[in-house]
């Protein structure tokens, strides 16, 4: 069943730059999806405009069948959607477990503990954790959200590609094993090897593709 659903949706930074350009996609729970495109194709923008923190220039974003825009977009933000970001955008004064604890609908040290921290790493300052173990920590804060839908901008982009291949399939597990929609936009045919789903944003059009496994 269709969580998410991009409705003829074009975007523009001014009257002469279109970024994407009458768009239709739809979204599903249990899926990993992964978008690949050059850089400045629009992926950051198309992950804005589905994460609710801009609004398409033409067309709609539905989730579960409601426009978001008529919703309110705050509201999308905080109940539907949880974003990872490339440099895991954590709080670094905090430990792990405030990190999670701060959109927490449950208790963040057993959430942590399946994402592989231990009990003394999740009590640690943020700051002395690895890249790997910190995007972990992101994916806790996600999971722990229970929001259904993550959006992930280039999060493997600053691991080493042993690190990189756990955290692509710890982002699968959550989809699968835990029933969300993740969207991972990224430049990396290994991340894109391992999605259910394959898109393609070239010349402000989404197409869906598809890539010979390993
Ligand atoms: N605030 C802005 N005003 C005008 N143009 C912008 C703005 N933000 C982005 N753009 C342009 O929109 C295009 C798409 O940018 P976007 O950041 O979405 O690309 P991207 O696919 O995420 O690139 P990358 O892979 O390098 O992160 C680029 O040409 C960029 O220069
Ligand atoms: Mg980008």
């Amino acid at each position: 069943m269709s969580i998410l659903k991009l409705s003829d949706v074009s975007y523009r930074y001014t009257e002469r730059t279109s970024v994407l350009d009458h768009l239709d996609a739809d979204f599903e729970c249990s899926k990993m999806y992964v978008i690949l495109g050059p850089s400045g194709c629009g992926k950051t923008t198309l992950l804005s405009l589905i994460g609710g923190l801009d609004s398409p220039t033409e067309g709609k974003i539905h989730f579960k069948d409601q426009d978001i825009a008529a919703c309110g977009l705050d509201k999308h933000r905080q109940n539907n959607i949880s974003f990872i970001f490339q440099n895991y955008n954590l709080i670094d004064y905090m430990t792990p477990e405030e990190n999670v604890l701060l959109t927490a609908k449950e208790q963040p040290l057993p959430v942590l503990k399946k994402l592989g921290l231990t009990k003394e790493e999740s009590k640690r300052n943020i700051l002395k954790l690895s890249g790997g173990q910190q995007q972990r920590v992101a994916i806790a804060r996600a999971l722990a959200s229970q929001n259904q839908i993550i959006l992930a901008d280039e999060p493997t982009g600053n691991l080493d590609e042993t690190t990189a291949k756990e955290i692509t399939s710890i982002f699968k597990d959550t989809a699968h094993k835990y029933n969300r929609c993740v969207i991972i936009v990224s430049h990396s045919m290994k991340v894109a090897k391992e999605a259910d789903i394959v898109y393609e944003l070239k010349g402000g059009k989404l197409t869906q593709i598809s890539i010979a496994p390993n």
